[in-house]
């Protein structure tokens, strides 16, 4: 039984409504709905309203085609999709768009692969071995390695000898991009099962970890990602990062704080070279297969760093495939730790990233707010728990959504069918990413941005839906104040470039 004051109010509502002919009172609902949706609150200014005709124009015809033709790429694997994509004029327009910050990558996925096998493994020092369930590892090493072999591997043969004497080089390096990709013309037979596609996934990790965990390799590797990110207009980058050793030839190995030094370094020089880029910064995660000890000694490791990189350093998370993993209450002794030392280690937990309802993956979203997270990785299974998505809500912890790494990883086949299509047209928190760009064949944040724009938003999110999202990844970043108005000031002025160009109608077109 609802309270009588609010049994007066639904009448007062009522008598309103229907004191409007049946049209009239039809606008006032649809107002209503549009308002509600993420960016509904913006007033665009005059020539942001012109740049949003063009857009919207652009977007309907796209949209109208779809209906005539029956393809729409959000709806297809993105494997097939993404060719379509490319040529889409609404994603030329996304990738013009200057996005703030994305802020949920994993560091050995943000650079194309390409740069691996065609750079990386042609080092004179760069060894392989195959496995024997069909994969590669590599290895650099001067003078040759011995007695190091990875599992699964019977010997190490020097890449550049093997090159020589093959009779198809490109086949082969196609054949090493597979191996870093999940790549196929195929997902459907492929990849049978979610268990398979993460063994496949954490495999091609692996191998792209190998390839960069040679110092110079890793450092050339973080400003060539950043300059791939950067040339898809993001200005700001928060990375999870292992921080696993790296290596020099000659027997030295780096721990983590030196890796993170190597982070700031490289992202400094960067700046250096590109000043209208905000910078980087890490997120310290550990494999969630791993038990409650070894997390209290990620989480003291990530205090220490805390205190060490100040600027550098945001916060921890746990990664790897939810359900074959700890959940969050499992590790709760570990997790608790900072707050027990009375220390503010800021969380940024994966959580619910699956379709399982009522088991302990899903309730990690429940977990994951319970200890404060700063925000949610993914949070797929929040729409299905309505405790956990008010306490979202009340906190302002926003869910990083990243749509192509839910369909590839197989959350999702139809992009309309994606959870935040409900959670965006009800102005929840959210913000946009790609999770594992290189993985899924994919580049900076522009897919991602796409797929949320015509596929989750429907047909009626327009520029202020994109700019919603582009100034939540300002305001939800781990920036100081003084931080996030730098970037505000940088995505500004980028902005209003990018409104000039939109609002004359030349966007669409410029490459
Ligand atoms: C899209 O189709 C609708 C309905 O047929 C039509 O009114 C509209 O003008 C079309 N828009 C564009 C941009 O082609
Ligand atoms: C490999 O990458 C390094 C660092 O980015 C660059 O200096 C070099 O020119 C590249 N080499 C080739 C062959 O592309
Ligand atoms: C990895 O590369 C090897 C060597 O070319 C190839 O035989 C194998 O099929 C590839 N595996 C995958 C999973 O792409
Ligand atoms: C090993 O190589 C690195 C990089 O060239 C160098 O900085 C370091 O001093 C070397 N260490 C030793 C013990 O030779
Ligand atoms: C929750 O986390 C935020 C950001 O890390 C921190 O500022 C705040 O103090 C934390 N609150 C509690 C109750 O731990
Ligand atoms: C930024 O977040 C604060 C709360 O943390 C909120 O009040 C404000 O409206 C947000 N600003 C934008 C531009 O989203
Ligand atoms: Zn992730």
């Amino acid at each position: 039984m609802q309270k009588p004051v609010e049994w007066i109010l639904l009448l007062c509502v009522f008598r309103v409504v229907t004191a409007f002919p049946l049209q009239d009172q039809r606008v006032v609902l649809m107002e209503k709905e549009d308002s509600r949706r993420v960016g509904g609150n913006i007033l665009l200014t005059e020539i942001e309203a012109e740049a949003n005709k063009n857009l919207m124009k652009i977007k309907e015809s796209e949209m109208n085609q779809s209906l005539a033709t029956g393809i729409f790429p959000p709806s297809m694997h993105f494997f097939k999709a993404r060719s379509l994509i490319k040529q889409s004029q609404v994603f030329n327009v996304i990738r013009h768009m200057p996005k703030g910050g994305t802020l949920h990558l994993h560091d050995f996925a943000i650079l194309s692969v390409n740069w691996l096998v065609k750079n990386a493994s042609y080092l004179p020092e760069c060894y392989i071995c195959f496995t024997n369930d069909g994969r590669v590892r590599f290895l650099y090493s001067k003078p040759a390695p011995v007695g190091r072999l990875a599992p699964g591997c019977s010997e190490w043969l020097l890449l550049e000898a093997y090159r020589k004497k093959l009779g198809d080089v490109t086949e082969f390096d196609n054949s090493l991009i597979h191996n870093l990709t999940l790549l196929t013309d195929t997902p459907e037979l492929d990849y049978p099962s979610q268990d398979f596609i993460w063994h496949r996934f954490e495999g091609a990790f692996i191998s792209v970890f190998d390839l960069v965990s040679y110092a110079p390799v890793f450092k050339a590797y973080i400003y060539e990602g950043l300059k791939e990110l950067y040339e898809d207009n993001i200005q700001y980058v928060e990375l999870r990062a292992m921080l696993p050793q790296v290596y020099d030839l000659n027997g030295t190995t780096y721990d983590r704080p030196w890796v993170v030094a190597a982070y700031k370094d490289v992202t400094r020089q960067f700046i250096k070279d590109h000043p209208d880029f905000m910078g980087l910064k890490i997120i310290y995660t550990v494999h969630r297969s791993q038990g409650v000890s070894q997390v209290k000694e990620a989480i003291s490791m990530a205090i220490r760093l805390m205190s060490e990189f100040p600027e550098t350093f945001a916060g921890f998370d746990l990664v790897g495939q939810e359900n074959a993993g700890h959940s969050l209450n499992q590790l709760r002794d570990a997790l608790n730790i900072p707050k027990q030392m009375g220390i503010t280690l800021p969380y940024f937990f994966h959580a619910g990233e699956t379709s399982w309802q009522g088991m302990d993956v899903d309730q990690n979203v429940l977990d994951a707010l319970l200890l404060n997270t700063s925000r949610i990785g993914h949070g797929y299974a929040l729409i299905k728990h309505p405790v956990a998505r008010e306490m979202s809500l009340n906190m302002n912890v926003p869910l990083e959504i990243c749509p192509v790494s839910n369909q590839v990883l197989m959350l999702v086949s139809d992009l309309r069918n994606h959870p935040a299509a409900a959670l965006l047209a009800d102005g929840h928190p959210l913000v946009i990413s790609s999770d594992d760009p290189s993985i899924f064949g994919s580049q900076g944040v522009s897919y991602d941005f796409y797929e949320v724009f015509m596929g989750i938003g429907g047909l009626k999110a327009d520029l202020r839906t994109l700019k919603q999202l582009a100034m939540n990844s300002i305001n939800y970043s781990s920036l100081t104040t003084e931080g996030k108005k730098k970037l505000t000031e940088i995505w500004q002025k980028k902005w209003d470039k990018f409104i000039e160009d939109l609002a004359k109608g030349n966007c669409g077109n410029q490459k």
